[in-house]
């Protein structure tokens, strides 16, 4: 195996970029190896105009090292009484690339989400019509639900009825978590997409309880059994471009991860090209990783390929157990890989 390793550049299809001082620490870390990003809009308050998500761009540009070439494509927070029009219009103006269900009180910010997907009918019969993406956090919020099946339920109660609804809906199922997402998404057409995160592919539920509770591996979906980490392992290196990568770094300030009542989230975005890169490799699937990170996302969102390169180097390199006041995914291993160099 070579120890260098080009690839087109990639793309990051689900990120949490978060505003203020926290954007300005986190989103040089994405710009320097993804061209474009995915930005989620669970802002307080959440971004759910055109107007919104224009604002919002303009300060993720402006936090920018200078020179740095990344793309920030918008997402609207889909609500109960989202406006198609403004919909359509922000996605006419280039402002607006995709749309964001979260199931109300599913994840952090989501208090504001849909309640009934009954109540956005024309809102998903909009989005067919103009060819805009759906991007669903797919987990239940019935609380006699249990956690561990939130995402298989969401399934079953809700995506079949939605997709046969909406068959023409270009859907991406984000940050998957279990078998059950594999097979759907495996066994589906053309419309339907998965992201896949790196922390997913390394760690199973056990990591939240390692020597005591680890909120570090605390996010939303929660990681599930070992089972279903290689479900996701085998779907993310197998070359079937309906899996590709989104890292959904999603920081919190430690005093927030570390209170009686923790946040969900994994910061993942300073090492996640080297993350995925060491799951490729592991699995022997370097050969698998290009189109993954680089190929698969672009074609679906019917975007150009990146006109640049990313260089990954077999390089020993000890993740830093804190970044920006920010505990990383990784934080005091070391990973084998690091990215060299755009060019
Ligand atoms: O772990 C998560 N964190 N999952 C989500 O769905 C949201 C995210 C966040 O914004 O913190
Ligand atoms: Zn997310």
């Amino acid at each position: 195996m070579s120890d260098r390793f080009t690839l087109i550049a990639p793309d990051d299809w689900h990120v949490h970029l978060r505003d203020g001082a926290m954007l300005e620490n986190v989103v040089t870390h994405t710009a320097r190896v993804f061209r474009r990003a995915i930005v989620m809009p669970n802002l307080s308050p959440p971004v759910i105009t055109w107007a919104a998500a224009e604002a919002y761009r303009e300060r993720i540009l402006r936090a920018l090292p200078s020179g740095e070439q990344f793309t920030p494509l918008m997402t609207a927070y889909l609500t109960d009484s989202t406006d198609p029009d403004d919909l359509e219009q922000g996605f006419k103006r280039g402002v607006f690339t995709a749309a964001k269900l979260y199931p109300a009180n599913a994840t952090t910010n989501s208090a504001a989400g849909v309640r009934d997907l009954d109540n956005i009918g024309a809102v998903l019969s909009c989005m067919q019509r103009i060819g805009m993406p759906l991007l669903i956090h797919g987990e239940v919020t019935d609380p006699d639900v249990d956690i561990f099946d939130r995402e298989a339920e969401f399934i079953n109660r809700h995506l079949r009825s939605l997709r046969q609804r909406f068959p023409e809906l270009r859907v991406v199922f984000e940050h998957i978590t279990t078998e059950q997402a594999v097979d759907y998404v495996g066994s589906a057409d053309q419309g339907l997409a998965a992201t896949i995160t790196p922390h997913h592919l390394h760690i199973n539920r056990n990591s939240m309880f390692s020597g005591g509770l680890r909120s570090d591996f605390y996010c939303l979906p929660v990681a599930k059994r070992e089972r279903h980490r290689l479900a996701l392992r085998r779907a993310a290196t197998s070359g079937d471009p309906r899996f590709f990568l989104g890292t959904d770094s999603a920081p919190h300030s430690r005093a927030a991860k570390e209170t009686s009542c923790g946040c969900a989230g994994i910061f993942n975005a300073p090492h996640a090209l080297e993350s995925y890169a060491l799951v490729f490799d592991e699995e022997g699937a370097m050969d698998q990783l290009e189109g993954f990170a680089s190929l698969h996302g672009p074609r679906f969102y019917g975007l150009p390929l990146n006109s640049t390169q990313v260089t990954l180097e077999r390089r020993d390199h000890l993740v830093p157990e804190i970044i920006n006041g920010l505990v990383p995914f990784h934080a005091a291993d070391v990973l084998p890989w690091r990215v060299r160099s755009s060019c």
